[in-house]
């Protein structure tokens, strides 16, 4: 499997709401990140699709190195 792309060194807060779905981007090429801009087409990355359970703000990760995929574990400190 492709290494993603390092979209950036810092996890994106978001303000999301609750019971909507969002689809990160895995591949990193997304000009809109964290979310999915349709960049992955023709690659091996497709988004992952994350339903918010309450509305509030999370910190979605953007190193695409995250184990606790799509939000942010520290894992951009070690890169
Ligand atoms: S643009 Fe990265 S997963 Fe769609």
């Amino acid at each position: 499997m492709a290494e993603p792309v390092i979209a950036g060194r810092a996890p994106i807060g978001v303000e999301v709401e609750a019971g909507k779905t969002y689809y990160w981007c895995t591949c990193g090429k997304s000009a809109k990140q964290p979310f999915c801009d349709g960049s992955h087409k023709g690659g091996e990355f497709a988004p992952l699709a994350y339903t918010a359970d309450k509305t509030a703000k999370v910190w979605f990760c953007a190193c695409k190195r995250t184990a606790g995929q799509p939000l942010c574990d520290g894992a951009h400190k070690s890169l």
